[in-house]
């Protein structure tokens, strides 16, 4: 595995190796792994998790992480190809990923998507550009089309829940939001449960789809683990007995749909609020999901997130565990 950007770059037989090494490794530290290891860590967007995760797993390697905040002590980085730079971005990725790539032994990037168009979010042009041009692996911290590590991390809770994931139900349901997001993590919360060989269920409003590529490479994997992917605009069918509920939020399917949409899904769809009544059409031992951060009451109530079946926290500690066993293998090969 050269880089970790996506769970292509396992397949469905490396996630399961991950899944593998970080449930021992959560029983049992593996000590100084990371030592002499240097991580740059570029955010072209904010993060909690995911920021405290890296820095936690290579510091708790014996390794050390530069943080570099684009437009913020960093300068402004321009990604367009061919454009003429008189704006207010002074750098071109360009120079920016390589000089970054001459310091460090690796480079973890964030960079969500413009949301302007599904196709060219899908297409991930500022993650592939640091695949192309950083000379050392890069690590995925969400990008425009997946978030591969917060995958992991989701199917990581479930197995520590479950045991085994094969054939398990489970649930990912659209929630409401002030504002359309990004599809990267429903897209890899999707792969990883495909992967795992689930029996997985979409749950959105109609024009809410998942970019069909990303449900296609579902699919691939979903015959090769012996799992299942389908879609319902019908919730309440599709949580029948599951044994995991996945709630996210994201915008409309379709780039003119963006601006139009931008109130519409609270407006529209409120009725998609995560409740205990939601749940209880769900398999008794259910648990509750969500890649946090959540807006309470909006996307999900109180009663959810404060109740018996919901592993938020643990979900957010497992960040850490796969992505110490993911730093391991990138930083000694
Ligand atoms: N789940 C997640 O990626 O959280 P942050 O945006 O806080 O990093």
């Amino acid at each position: 595995m050269k880089h970790f950007t996506r769970i292509a770059d396992l397949g469905v037989s490396g996630a399961a190796e991950v899944l593998d090494a970080a449930l021992a490794w959560k029983q049992r530290a593996p000590g100084a792994h990371l030592a002499g290891k240097l991580l740059g860590m570029v955010f072209f967007n904010p993060s909690l998790r995911t920021r405290a995760s890296f820095e936690a797993a290579m510091l708790r390697g014996g390794g050390h992480a530069i943080v570099l905040e684009v437009g913020s002590g960093v300068w402004k980085l321009e990604d367009r190809t061919g454009v003429v730079m008189d704006g207010d971005r002074p750098e071109h990725i360009r120079e920016a990923i390589p000089v970054l790539g001459r310091y460090v032994d690796a480079l973890a990037v964030r960079t969500f998507g413009a949301l302007q168009d599904d196709d060219t979010d899908a297409a991930d042009p500022v993650i592939n550009a640091f695949r192309e041009l950083a000379g050392v692996p890069v690590i995925s911290m969400e990008s425009a089309r997946e978030h591969p590590c917060q995958g992991l991390a989701d199917l990581l809770t479930v197995r520590e829940h479950f045991g085994a994931t094969k054939k398990l139900a489970v649930t990912l349901t659209w929630a409401p939001h002030i504002k359309p997001l990004p599809k990267a993590v429903p897209h890899s919360f999707l792969l990883s449960a495909a992967a795992a060989g689930c029996e997985v269920r979409i749950a959105h409003p109609p024009g809410f789809d998942l970019h069909p590529a990303v449900l296609a490479e579902a699919q691939t994997y979903a015959r090769q683990s012996g799992g299942s992917v389908t879609v319902n605009s019908n919730r309440r069918r599709a949580l029948n007995g599951s044994h995991v509920v996945y709630a996210k939020a994201w915008g409309p399917a379709t780039g003119e749909a963006v601006a139009s949409a931008a109130a519409a899904p609270i407006a529209a769809h409120k009725d998609w609020l995560i409740t205990n009544e939601t749940l209880s059409g769900a398999a008794h031992d259910a648990i509750f999901l969500h890649c946090l951060p959540v807006r309470r009451n909006l996307e999900v109530a109180d009663e959810v997130l404060d109740g018996a079946r919901s592993r938020v926290i643990d979900e957010a500690e497992n960040r850490f565990h796969v992505q110490r066993v993911l730093l391991h293998r990138l930083l000694n090969q």
